[in-house]
């Protein structure tokens, strides 16, 4: 018996992310998975999660696998990279046995460190990410496990989440900064072929980030990938697949002003959204 419908009508995907970021993903993962009901949580009254510490990143995110578990989530995308490489694992093996060992927690950097085998000539990889993302060193970690001989540089951009937060992400500071930062991670490597955007947010650049970066080079961004790595997590885990309601809805929810992030989050998603507000709690 499906043990969710005892208790909840839906059984959505929750899609978390610390702000607007993880709307990149949940617009891919849709699009391959139309059919599935979906809650997108954002803790954008907390945001940005690039900048903080482990211990605090680590307590924001299980705070929300706790409140997306309660939506009746029986599966839950962490569509942001600080979390995932900070809070994933613990939350993984620490905390899920004791909350619901039936429910799953899921990251956005393994699925991404898969594809680049396919992508790079030159084993060169560059990733950019946020101050937490690149100073925890979990895709070089990732990378070296599939793919030891491979060189990763990484370089954080603590700018480009504040102009994506702050819709300036066409502005011309965005310019200055996305040209200023690829700048500085091909001045690491010059054989780098493929660049990790390490980030959920870093695709809502992605005009900016083509501009600037040269000819030839990948830029990777996770949406398509995450989505397809779904896909096929769901063929495989059938146990899973037939727990998640087919209502092709999504909810928005924010720890922020419900208003402010329906605007804000409607020129991302390039549709209406109605977010509901959501209180976070230890
Ligand atoms: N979008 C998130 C990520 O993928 C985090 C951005 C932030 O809150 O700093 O890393």
């Amino acid at each position: 018996m499906n043990p969710d419908n005892n208790i909840h009508k839906r059984t959505p995907i929750g899609v978390f992310d610390s702000g607007f970021g993880g709307l990149s993903i949940l617009r891919e993962i849709r699009k391959v998975l139309p059919q599935y009901d979906y809650v997108f949580l954002g803790d954008n009254a907390r945001a940005p999660y690039g900048v903080r510490s482990f211990q605090l990143v680590y307590e924001f995110t299980l705070e929300a696998v706790k409140y997306l578990f309660a939506q009746g989530c029986p599966l839950v995308i962490l569509a942001c990279n600080t979390a995932s490489a900070k809070a994933l694992r613990s939350i993984q093996q620490r905390d899920l046995p004791q909350l619901d060992a039936s429910r799953r927690v899921l990251g956005v950097i393994r699925p991404t460190v898969e594809k680049v085998g396919e992508l790079s000539r030159t084993g060169h990889i560059g990733v950019f990410g946020t101050p937490g993302t690149i100073q925890s060193g979990s895709y070089d970690i990732e990378i070296k496990k599939l793919f030891p001989t491979f060189q990763v540089h990484g370089h954080a951009c603590p700018m480009w989440v504040p102009l994506v937060e702050n819709r300036e992400s066409d502005g011309d500071g965005a310019d200055y900064f996305v040209q200023k930062d690829i700048n500085a991670l091909l001045a690491l490597d010059d054989q780098i072929d493929t660049v990790i955007l390490g980030c959920t947010h870093y695709p809502l650049m992605l005009d900016k980030i083509r501009k600037y970066m040269p000819p030839g080079v990948n830029i990777v961004a996770q949406g398509g990938i995450v989505a397809d790595s779904l896909k096929n997590y769901l063929t495989r885990h059938p146990e899973m697949e037939t727990r998640l309601t087919r209502g092709h809805t999504c909810e928005y929810l924010t720890t922020e002003d419900a208003n402010r992030f329906s605007c804000t989050a409607s020129v991302f998603t390039g549709m209406p959204v109605e977010a509901r507000h959501a209180t976070l709690q230890p």
